[in-house]
Parts: C-alpha cells; structure tokens; sequence
C-alpha cells in the first residue's frame, strides 16, 4: 500500500538575510529535530529540509514530493568537516574541490557512511553531499546540529522554486515551515560530481567544468552529455524529463520564425527570449519575457520567467536556446531536460 503524506498546517515566516532571527532559526531547528520537515533558502534554489539521519524524516520528504524512492537527495553539512561524517571514505580530490568551493554551489557524491540511513541514498553505496552558502540555512543548520537532507523544494519533476511563493504552490500543506528570505541569488541547482570513480560531472551547475578541473588538476568531464537523453543513467536521479513547467515547453535556435509559425496557428504563446530578439511584434497571442545574455543573470531569472509563464495556462512555451558553450551548459541542460515530456 502507498504510503501517504499528513495534511499539516504550513506556517511561513519571513527572515533577514542580513541578520537571521534567532527566534525563528530556533523555531526551525526545534521542527527539524522532532522529524518535521522546514523550506529553507540556499544560494540556489529553495530546498525542503529534513534531519538527514532520521529515516522516517527523510521518507516524508519523498511523500511531500511524490519523489520516486529512486531518486536519492543531497545532504546538506554545515562545513566540510560535517560531511566528513557522513561518508566513508575523503579522497584527496574531495578536498581539492571543498577548500575551492565550499561553501558553494557543488554537490560531491561519494560512498555513503554508516550514519547515513539508506533511504537518502535510494538504498545505493553512495551519497551525495554539499556545504551550502546561505546564511539563513547555515543559520539553522547550525542551530539544528545535524545534517540536512533537501532535495529542491518542488513536487518531483516540477520546476525548482527560486522563491517562497513558488515552495507553496508546491508543498503548503505537506511540511511544517517555510522561512522566506526572498528570491535565492542564484537560481540553478549545484553542479554534482562523483568521485567515487574516475571524476566525472553527473549534473551541470553554476560551478562549471574548467573550475572544476582547475582546483582538481585532472579532467572531470560530463558524464552524460544532455543532449544524449536515452543514454544509460549513472546518476539514478537524472530522469530525461525534469525541470519541466506544465505547459509544454520546446527549445529552438530558430525561435522567431517558429513563435511566428506556432502564433499563425492561432497558438497562445509564451516565448522567453535571449534579450536581443524582443523587439519584434507579434500577436497578442504572444507573450515576450526577456532573459539577460549573460548566463548568471540568465540563470538567476530562468525559473521564476518559467514559473510566471505556466501560470498563464497558454498553450506552448518556446525558449530561444542559448549557445552551446561551456557557461551555459548548466541551463541548457535544464531547458533539453524541460522540453523533454
Ligand atoms: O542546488 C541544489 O543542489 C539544490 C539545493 C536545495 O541544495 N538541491 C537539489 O536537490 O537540486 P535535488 O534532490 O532536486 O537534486 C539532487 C540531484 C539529483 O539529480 C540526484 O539524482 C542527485 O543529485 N543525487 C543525489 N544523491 C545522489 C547519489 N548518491 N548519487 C548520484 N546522484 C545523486
Ligand atoms: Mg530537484
């Protein structure tokens, strides 16, 4: 029989980035203690946090989200000595990248502990483990003294929230807290690297590559290329499908020319250009939300354009795609896997 989620009330509380109540840090840390289940801001995406060594937390999480039990979820440590802890083994590069980019927007897989309980892991040998660079969720983290399972705080498959209003629309209902710190400053989810093996980039992120082979001083290359959907999976997690708004949502390099093609067929259109291409006319059938060119600026913006363009129930979005180098691998990788329903 399918386990089910409890309805509960969602309190949500707003905080200062700049100085965290402690009242409020103390309020979260004391639910995710008893087993509850607290949104919390990081320098990405808002995630959905449970105590990581406490499996009946970690299983509510799965149930908030309808996330298939396949998928494993990050752990989030206050330092590098924290998730130390939570694994078995530290390899010499492991130490390379945290020095570098801890804390920071990348996540290391690496073989799971004993602390750790298999359900994080989806019952594998490995975890995977970040430090996170936001105060607020380093705030509670601290105070909680444990270590944070949080997947993205979004029913499994939807868009990442990048706001607390988008966490709702999500999850009210299903977990205990929200604190709301307003929009996240980056807006794409960490690059994931495995190091159990040969390293290698199982998901693209803000920190890219030629960083990553930088600090390691050997080759880390894509596991996976994107475009490349069908091939086997190393990370259980990578689902060709992800990262998808309801509408419809197709990539295209020749973006004016189909928006024009689709708006004569009487389509309701939501294009998200790359800036440059807005000042044509269309149809009102068209709605125009522009992106910066600049792949920061870009990725902060992405998900809530999204987020405001399938509020709209229209019948398509088109995205003009981004060119096919290194800073935008991240958010291409996002938008193939978006478009891939
Ligand atoms: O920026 C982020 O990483 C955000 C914030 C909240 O930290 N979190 C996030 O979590 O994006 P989630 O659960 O939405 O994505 C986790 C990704 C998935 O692709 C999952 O398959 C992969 O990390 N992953 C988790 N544990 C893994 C493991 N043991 N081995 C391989 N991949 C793993
Ligand atoms: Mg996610």
């Amino acid at each position: 029989m399918q386990e089910e989620f409890q309805l509960v009330e969602t309190l949500v509380q707003k905080v200062d980035t700049t100085g965290v109540d402690p009242i409020v840090v103390r309020e979260a840390a004391e639910i995710l203690l008893g087993g509850g289940l607290v949104a919390l801001p990081t320098e990405t995406v808002y995630g959905v946090a449970a105590n990581a060594l406490d499996e009946l937390a970690v299983r509510r999480i799965f149930l908030a989200k309808e996330r298939p039990a396949a998928n494993p979820v990050i752990v989030h440590a206050a330092d590098a000595r924290q998730a130390q802890t939570l694994v078995d083994d530290w390899p010499v590069l492991a130490d390379r990248l945290a020095d570098v980019f801890w804390p920071g927007p990348l996540t290391l897989v690496l073989h799971r502990g004993g602390l750790v309980p298999g359900v994080v892991s989806a019952g594998g040998p490995t975890v995977a483990v970040r430090v996170p660079n936001h105060a607020v969720f380093q705030a509670v983290i601290r105070a909680a003294g444990i270590p944070l399972a949080a997947p993205s705080a979004n029913r499994s498959q939807q868009l990442s929230p990048t706001t607390a209003e988008h966490v709702l629309r999500d999850l009210e209902g299903r977990i205990e807290l929200v604190l709301d710190a307003g929009p996240t400053p980056g807006g794409i989810e960490s690059t994931v690297v495995d190091l159990t093996d040969k390293p290698s980039i199982l998901r693209p992120g803000p920190i890219t590559q030629s960083m990553l082979e930088q600090a390691l001083g050997v080759e880390c290359p894509l596991a996976k290329p994107p475009s490349d959907l069908n091939a086997p999976l190393r990370s259980p997690g990578s689902l060709a499908r992800h990262y998808a708004p309801r509408t419809p949502l197709e990539c295209s390099t020749a973006a004016p020319l189909r928006v024009a093609e689709l708006s004569s067929q009487n389509k309701r259109i939501g294009w998200l250009t790359l800036g440059e291409e807005s000042d044509a006319n269309y149809s009102e059938n068209v709605i125009v939300l522009s992106l910066p060119s600049n792949p920061t600026a870009y990725g902060r913006g992405l998900y809530a354009e999204l987020h405001r363009l399938d509020e709209l129930g229209l019948d398509r979005i088109v995205v003009s795609l981004p060119p096919d180098q290194e800073e935008w691998a991240a958010i291409r990788d996002r938008l193939i896997r978006g478009s891939n329903s």
